[in-house]
């Protein structure tokens, strides 16, 4: 198989990808729904799932536009884990354009997209060094923090996982609390560039030898006490070194617990993924990190990190080329932890 058309809609991204086996992305094409949903302060499953089923099939009808449908020889659709009603649009979607076009499809996990996103390239970005078997991966969305080890495709170990919050919505929720729009995590990336990341001390969750567990709920409450005391006036004044203290004791807390998975595992390649990711101190730190410990790091250019359909094509071409194959039963679920 060559190409594959691929179809992500497990949040509120909906998004459309053109793949080929060795990972080039020939098109990618993604409608965010983050207007739709900023006056609830967070993703509303029964929007998510409207927009979807009214923006996907346009979305597949462009793409398709430019290579022709001849060219698709299999369709990846994400069908797990994810919000039921948004997953089932592009499952239903998947199954309808396999039966009329006459080609397989194949469901992905969404989290083993996230995971191999560092394979991907495009006409502007190539990874600076191969990512090689095998390595570590930290996952760290709005949904998922995690850091797997990785022997090969389909073959995951968790070491580390959130115990309760993800990274990404520990910052959504304390954008809120300082009345940012949401998503809050690039305000806060943004704002910190102005501001002291010592001005205020965050607490760090699970820091006892060995743990590498994560845990957001002890800087979220903290966050939470020390905002509400301060004045309208402070915190407008002081919204800079607020931000940039919190986006570095999360930051932070990340690298510490890969560096802990490096020296456990003994491993050299890493990969940061997901929506997090994009945080500049988050990849700052990384690189800072890896060069002192001669690690091979790569993190993919936002458009690979965040949701999107790209990385569910590389790895539904990679199982489609194993020999594996869905059939017209294929069901979405909410639920799909791996290892
Ligand atoms: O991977 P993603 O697009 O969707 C999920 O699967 O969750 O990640 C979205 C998350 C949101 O929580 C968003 O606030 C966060 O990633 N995010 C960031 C930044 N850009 C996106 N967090 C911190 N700094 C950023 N620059
Ligand atoms: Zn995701």
């Amino acid at each position: 198989m060559k190409h594959v058309l691929a179809i992500e809609t497990s949040c509120d991204d909906t998004s459309v990808a053109i793949v080929d086996r060795s990972g080039y992305v020939h098109d990618l094409m993604s409608a965010s729904q983050d207007l739709a949903h900023r006056p609830y302060g967070g993703v509303v499953p029964e929007i998510a799932g409207r927009n979807h089923s009214e923006t996907l099939l346009p979305l597949v009808e462009a793409i398709i536009k430019t290579k022709g449908w001849d060219a698709i020889d299999g369709i990846a659709v994400t069908n797990r884990p994810g919000l039921l009603g948004s997953l089932l649009v592009g499952v239903v979607t998947a199954k309808a354009l396999g039966l009329a076009k006459k080609i397989p499809i194949i469901g992905v996990n969404h989290l083993e997209g996230h995971i191999f996103a560092p394979f991907l390239k495009d006409q502007a970005y190539e990874p600076s060094s191969k990512l090689e078997f095998p390595f570590l991966s930290l996952a760290v969305s709005g949904g998922h923090t995690t850091i797997y080890r990785v022997d090969a495709l389909g073959k995951y170990k968790v070491l580390g996982t959130t115990r309760d919050d993800a990274a990404g919505e520990a910052f959504d929720k304390f954008a809120k609390m300082l009345g940012l729009p949401f998503p809050g995590g690039v305000q806060i990336d943004r704002l910190s560039k102005d501001g002291s990341e010592n001005a205020f001390s965050f607490p760090r969750g699970m820091m006892e030898e060995g743990n590498l567990d994560f845990s957001f709920s002890g800087v979220k409450a903290s966050a939470q006490r020390l905002v509400q005391s301060l004045s309208q006036t402070e915190k407008r004044e002081r919204i800079n070194d607020l931000c940039a203290s919190f986006q570095n004791a999360v930051a932070s807390t990340l690298i510490e617990k890969l560096d802990r998975a490096v020296n456990r595992e003994k491993i050299k390649n890493v990969t940061i993924t997901g929506g997090v990711s994009a945080n500049s101190k988050l990849r700052a730190l990384a690189q800072e990190w890896s060069s002192r410990h001669n690690l091979s790091l790569v993190i993919p250019p936002s458009r690979f990190c965040t949701d999107n359909a790209a990385m569910i094509g590389y790895v539904g071409i990679q199982r489609f080329n194993n020999g594996e194959r869905d059939t017209q039963y294929l069901a979405p679920s909410p639920e799909g932890s791996l290892g």
